[in-house]
């Protein structure tokens, strides 16, 4: 049994009380977060996504705190599971390695790379597990094509094209693109991170955006280039209009085949290949809960995680500021 305490009740903490309210070798024992409704369950967050801040655990028997520190320092907490806002992610993965802490933090990683550097770091000095919920990589249909791309099942790919937009999620964090780092840094950098998932660090990557309706980068579209590689595009934003509702879509071009993803299609992945179309089945659930499912047994087996490392996180926020300075120079940023 995991004794987990969730730091921050807004989308992302309700979405992880919701998975871990589904296991029963976790336990919630703490749960730390400063809108006093939120905490008490007075009040609840909103997903953007169907599925998604369910909450559901039983919190009757945890302990409430209104500042996430304090969690940290409850010695029941063996797992701190840190859903802040993105500029508070270096102070609590620390204090929290420091305290001997398991660690599960939402992505990205940290607000800057210098920061990003930070956790790698402090992860390196400790033996705790640590692990950055970089969702996508244990997504159903996203999984499956990762496997499909290293086995080779369908020959080489030729291209890919990962689509996210979206309408702008509002509140005071979004709203800021000093404290969210904009769409770029907030949403696409799930498919940033794919992209390096699948295809390794590109040599170049250029980039245009725009900033609506906060003054970061709010709307992306980028090459990354591969030498001699696929031909790899994305293109992620949450400048839509209200009402937009959620596009998560890819469609990878293979020697053999074609895969089009579409999370709100009829059926949401479909391959085809010799003039034919299946409609691949793929297992329950979303990412979230495939991503805790390997973070608990990571614990459980006392070793640190590889399908995602901090490392590879820190390098996706890497990644995205390349393409941020693509869209500020108007140029071709190399790697
Ligand atoms: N994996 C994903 O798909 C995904 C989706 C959305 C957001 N995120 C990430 O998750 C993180 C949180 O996003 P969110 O949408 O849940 O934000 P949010 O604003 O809905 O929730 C953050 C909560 O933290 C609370 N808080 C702030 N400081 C605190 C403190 N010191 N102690 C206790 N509580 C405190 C706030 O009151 C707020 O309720 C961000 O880094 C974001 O980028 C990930």
């Amino acid at each position: 049994m995991v004794q987990v305490g969730v730091i921050g009740l807004g989308m992302m903490g309700a979405t992880h009380l919701g998975v871990y309210a589904k296991r029963d070798d976790v336990d919630v024992v703490a749960v730390a977060e400063k809108n006093p409704d939120l905490l008490h369950g007075k009040a609840q967050a909103e997903g953007n996504i169907e599925g998604q801040a369910q909450r559901g655990a039983d919190l009757s028997t945890a302990a409430k705190y209104a500042e996430g520190l304090d969690l940290i320092a409850d010695a029941r907490v063996q797992l701190v599971d840190i859903c802040l806002p993105t500029p508070l992610h270096v102070p609590f993965v620390t204090a929290a390695l420091d305290a001997g802490k398991h660690v599960l933090i939402e992505k990205p990683l940290a607000r800057t790379h210098a920061d990003a550097m930070k956790i790698v770091e402090a992860a390196a000095q400790s033996d705790r597990v640590v692990m950055c919920a970089m969702c996508m990589r244990f997504w159903p249909g996203w999984a499956w094509l990762k496997r499909a791309i290293d086995e080779g099942r369908y020959g080489r790919v030729l291209a890919a094209h990962f689509r996210r937009l979206a309408s702008h999620p509002g509140g005071p964090f979004y709203s800021s693109a000093e404290a969210c780092g904009g769409a770029i840094l907030d949403l696409h950098i799930h498919d940033t991170d794919f992209v390096q998932y699948c295809f390794g660090k590109p040599d170049a990557v250029t980039s245009a955006g725009y900033a609506h309706p906060t003054e970061g980068i709010d709307h992306v579209f980028t090459r990354y280039e591969y030498d001699g590689g696929p031909m790899v595009t994305a293109e992620g934003g949450w400048a839509m209009a209200p009402g937009f509702g959620f596009v998560m879509q890819y469609t990878v071009n293979f020697e053999r085949a074609t895969a089009v993803f579409d999370l709100a299609g009829e059926h949401t992945l479909k391959l085809f290949e010799s003039g034919r179309v299946e409609h691949v089945e793929l297992p329950a659930g979303m990412g979230y809960e495939h991503e805790i499912d390997y973070l608990v047994r990571c614990i459980a087996e006392g070793r640190q995680p590889q399908a995602v490392t901090v490392a590879q996180a820190a390098e996706s926020v890497r990644l995205v500021e390349a393409e941020t300075s693509s869209i500020v120079s108007g140029r071709r940023v190399a790697l």
